[in-house]
């Protein structure tokens, strides 16, 4: 499986934070938001990522993260060259993806729980068509809305519904076979002009080939699309990490712990980080080697 972020976009519901600065490199708290949605993918066990972005952000990606050997991955890099819509990633994704199945996630969501990367291994595992991952929220209107039945089946999907019909947002975290890229490319802009990505999940329900998976109480998902919620995903991060003593979705940890790097290249990577930071620290203490 391959693995797409989309991090483009104008931001402009972050202005003027994001004025000038790509949205997904902000911090959240201790590390460039993309770090989320980076970690996500490599926890799964996918190691070849490709991360699109405005032409103006893409060099400051590739400044950020290299092209991934560092963290035992292959990061490849690719321009949206206007907001058209998250549907269009998997078309300016297509020969990356190849033959390949995909899983896409936008550079702005936010997951955290301890299970997820064993849940969504399996689902991986067993992808046929599509798998969306469903979380419960109080403000549905602003998101994809999806409406399911006792056994997970998706009665209705919508995008930003006024009167949504269950609380059950669907979170920007996406598998597909490789169908999808067919599929991505038979699509027609919605009414503001972009391919929806809830455009191209109604046609694998109508077929009948998707589920969702409610990730509910035992997890965390935040979208960082206002000020709010950028700095509540922030306190929720400073939270967990100084009360345990971890770090959420730290690349190095995640590389080491998947056997992406060994001991050595992580004392590298932490000495690179300086042990003056707390989170170089970390790095080196994984390793043994503080
Ligand atoms: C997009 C999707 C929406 C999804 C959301 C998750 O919305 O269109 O279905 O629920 O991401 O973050 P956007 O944030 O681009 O408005």
């Amino acid at each position: 499986m391959r693995g797409i972020i989309l991090a483009g976009g104008s931001g402009t519901r972050l202005r003027p934070l994001t004025s000038v600065h790509s949205k997904q490199l902000l911090p959240v708290y201790d590390k460039p938001m993309i770090y989320y949605p980076l970690s996500v993918l490599m926890q799964t066990g996918i190691r070849e990522i490709l991360i699109i972005s405005t032409p103006e952000h893409l060099d400051v990606y590739r400044a950020l993260l290299g092209d991934g050997s560092h963290l035992g991955i292959r990061l490849d890099f690719a321009e949206q060259v206007e907001p058209k819509g998250l549907a269009e990633a998997l078309l300016i994704g297509s020969d990356f993806v190849g033959s390949e199945q995909v899983c896409l996630i936008l550079g702005d969501n936010i997951f955290y729980g301890h299970r997820l990367p064993d849940m969504l291994r399996a689902e991986a595992a067993r992808l046929d068509g599509c798998t969306l991952f469903g979380y419960p929220v109080s403000d549905p209107e602003r998101y994809g809305v999806a409406e399911v039945d006792e056994d997970g089946a998706i009665l209705s999907l919508e995008e930003k519904p006024a009167n949504p019909r269950s609380n059950l947002a669907v979170t920007g975290l996406y598998l597909y076979d490789n169908d999808a890229l067919r599929q991505a490319a038979e699509l027609t802009p919605s009414a503001r002009g972009e391919l929806e990505i809830t455009d191209l999940n109604l046609r694998y329900v109508d077929q009948q080939r998707a589920r969702l998976v409610n990730l509910g109480r035992g997890s965390a998902w935040f979208d960082t699309g206002t000020h709010d919620s950028l700095l509540e995903a922030s306190l929720f991060v400073q939270l967990l990490e100084k009360r345990q003593g971890i770090r959420i979705s730290c690349l190095e940890e995640v590389a080491y712990h998947m056997g992406y790097i060994d001991a050595e290249q992580l004392i590298v990577l932490g000495k690179t980080l300086s042990p003056a930071t707390s989170y170089g620290r970390y790095v080196l203490e994984l390793a043994g080697a503080a």
